[in-house]
């Protein structure tokens, strides 16, 4: 009955967008995402719904510099965004002639590498006379929960499990940890986009930031939170027992984890009369193993202990987690674990959603599209920014 409903809504709306913008009611609904936030360059197609393609240019560029040179980032975006859109609209199977609309990233992320993207997606707009929507990067990532790929794409990814509203979204990446309420939009009409509220967030490093700085003081590359995660599977999780947090609320804190991390390096530099982590790796076995397993176990645990209370209080046991730390091989074991033991449905994402994507950017472009939420053509991007 509800998908009736639904469809009728969507057929409405549609209908009133059409004659809105003298459109052809039969004419599918094609929307370009572009993703530029970061030092990925992605663009992807959805077309009526469905994920088309997805194409992303990861910048190798940083990994020399142990973390993303911004002036770097906006040169490479303005190399690859050409080529990435052109794929992502042959991949999808579509000319830039039948677009409806172009979703770009508008903030939170490197003003520099932004520009590149919503300057784009502006040119084109202008050019094919279509509207321009604006996506807030971290609603992006939850939306990467609603991304429906085509049949093509399916067979090549696992299944993404849609959540029902309310639900709790763990958004944990480089630059954010935040636990969201998402809730569908109270309003008279039908409203695709949801609406989120943080409820709790980090008061100063994120999850993924404290990855990337511990590992690069271990000398992993950049970034090193797929490294931490790969060395952690050899390691001891309780080897090391960091400092954790004791934040009221919701709220997280990292550095003093960070902190605590260095400490107990100096320390055994110290006690070891060496003065480098190789030198040390030398004369302690597994260390850099048993230091990965426990900082991992760490974070695991402030962030999932919050989320459990978050999840308690309000009384909501539909869990999602999102954000490039989510392809943390324990973070994921631990939603499971969690789901079995407080009964929560969990919904984790496959990993090609995790990490930053412009399918998210569609998928959040379509919903809007279908809200009639266009943005002003003057519309320009924002480094920080709150959901
Ligand atoms: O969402 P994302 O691609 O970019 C933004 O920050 O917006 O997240 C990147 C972060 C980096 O800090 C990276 O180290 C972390 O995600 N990351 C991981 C893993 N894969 C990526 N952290 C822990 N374990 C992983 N497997």
């Amino acid at each position: 009955m509800q998908i009736f409903f639904d469809f009728f809504a969507y057929v409405r709306k549609k209908q009133y967008l059409c004659t809105r913008k003298g459109l052809d009611m039969k004419k599918r609904i094609v929307i370009l995402g572009i993703e530029s936030s970061c030092d990925d360059t992605s663009a992807a197609v959805i077309v009526d719904g469905e994920l088309r393609s997805n194409v992303i240019a990861s910048q190798k560029v940083h990994e020399e510099y142990g973390g993303v040179v911004p002036e770097l980032a906006s040169r490479a975006h303005q190399l690859n965004i050409l080529p990435v859109v052109d794929t992502a609209l042959k991949r999808a199977g579509v000319t830039k002639e039948e677009l409806s609309a172009v979703a770009f990233t508008r903030g939170p992320g490197l003003l520099g590498s932004l520009l590149v993207g919503t300057s784009f997606a502006k040119g084109l707009a202008l050019a094919l006379d279509i509207p321009i929507i604006e996506v807030n990067h971290l609603q992006g990532h939850v939306m990467a929960h609603f991304v429906e790929p085509s049949e093509e794409l399916r067979a090549k990814s696992e299944e993404i499990k849609h959540p029902e509203f309310p639900f709790l979204c763990l958004l944990v990446s480089g630059g954010n940890s935040q636990i969201i309420r998402v809730k569908s939009q109270e309003s008279r009409v039908k409203r695709y986009m949801p609406e989120m509220e943080i409820i709790g967030q980090t008061i100063d490093d994120a999850a993924g930031e404290a990855f990337d700085k511990c590992a690069k003081v271990l000398g992993l590359p950049y970034p090193g939170g797929p490294w931490i995660d790969k060395l952690a599977k050899l390691g001891d999780p309780n080897k090391y027992p960091f400092a954790k947090p004791n934040i009221a609320g919701y709220d997280y804190s990292f550095s003093g984890l960070k902190t605590s991390f260095l400490y107990t390096l100096r320390d055994m530099l110290k006690a070891h009369g060496v003065e480098t982590v190789d030198a040390l790796a030398e004369q302690v076995p597994n260390l850099k193993e048993d230091l990965c397993a426990s900082l991992q176990a760490t974070v695991v645990d402030i962030l999932m202990r919050k989320l459990k209370r978050a999840a308690k209080d309000l009384g909501i046991n539909r869990v999602a987690v999102a954000g490039g730390v989510s392809a943390n091989s324990a973070l994921r074991e631990a939603f499971v674990d969690y789901g079995k033991r407080y009964g929560w449905e969990v919904f984790i994402p496959p990993f090609s959603f995790t990490t930053d994507n412009a399918a998210m950017i569609a998928q959040a472009g379509y919903f809007k599209y279908l809200d009639g939420d266009f943005c002003p053509i003057d519309a320009v991007p924002y480094a920080k920014t709150t959901i």
